[in-house]
């Protein structure tokens, strides 16, 4: 059940004091009877017309983020842009947050959602969600750097990584970076710890999802069902 005023701003077509006022004007209909009280709680099957015309599901939103470099992972900073201004507006009033924070400076795969309880889980240590990383250092990642991130490495500042794999790519210093936790700066401070700072850092996967090049930087899109679900089983 859901406030009626909060189930029309959830469309992001009308802010919430937009809603009242449709509302109050009884230009709304809940199930084919005029309602006139936006603090009406309404059931998320129930059809609600604005004018005559439905208004669509009150179904979470799921959408898929290419972050560029030089924006911030946060809903919203006094100063700074955030990944929610890549959004057309109406997807800004539906209280979107990104699941998980990627760096001002790394790109890739952000998962943008409003619903709150599967964000919580698949933030949750013990849902062991894969985040794997694309990484270019500065020297040459060899195989005992794959052994010391399956091992867990132990940071010079005290944290203790869960075991990781890291599997080289031609060239030296550039590989895919799997971890099942996401600890502030994370991989740059297993990169460091192994003397070998990040020049580089985009996220390729989440969970169950990949990240969609055509997106180009910048490019977002609804999850498909089949990524939702996949999302669910995780
Ligand atoms: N680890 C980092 O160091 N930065 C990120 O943005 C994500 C993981």
């Amino acid at each position: 059940m859901q406030r009626l005023d909060k189930r029309l701003a959830d469309t992001g077509r009308w802010s919430r004091k937009q809603a009242r006022q449709l509302i109050r004007a009884g230009r709304v209909e809940v199930a084919g009877q005029v309602c006139r009280a936006p603090e009406q709680k309404v059931d998320g099957q129930a059809p609600v017309r604005v004018d005559g015309t439905d208004i669509g599901g009150a179904g979470p939103v799921y959408l898929m983020l290419y972050k560029p470099a030089g924006l911030i992972s946060a809903t919203r900073d006094a100063g700074q842009e955030t990944v929610l201004h890549l959004l057309p507006q109406r997807y800004r009033r539906m209280g979107l947050f990104p699941v998980g924070r990627l760096d001002k400076d790394t790109e890739g795969l952000l998962l943008l959602t409003n619903d709150g309880p599967l964000a919580h889980r698949l933030l949750s240590p013990r849902s062991h969600v894969d985040k794997v990383y694309y990484v270019e250092v500065d020297g040459v990642l060899d195989e005992g750097d794959c052994r010391a991130v399956a091992a867990g490495l132990a940071l010079p500042d005290g944290l203790a990584c869960l075991p990781g794999r890291l599997e080289l790519l031609e060239g030296g210093g550039r590989g895919y970076l799997t971890l099942q936790e996401g600890k502030y700066h994370q991989v740059k401070r297993m990169m460091l710890a192994l003397g070998k700072p990040v020049r580089y850092l985009k996220r390729v996967g989440f969970g169950p999802l990949i990240l969609d090049e055509e997106l180009g930087k910048g490019g977002w899109r609804a999850l498909t069902q089949l990524e939702i679900q996949a999302l669910f089983g995780q």
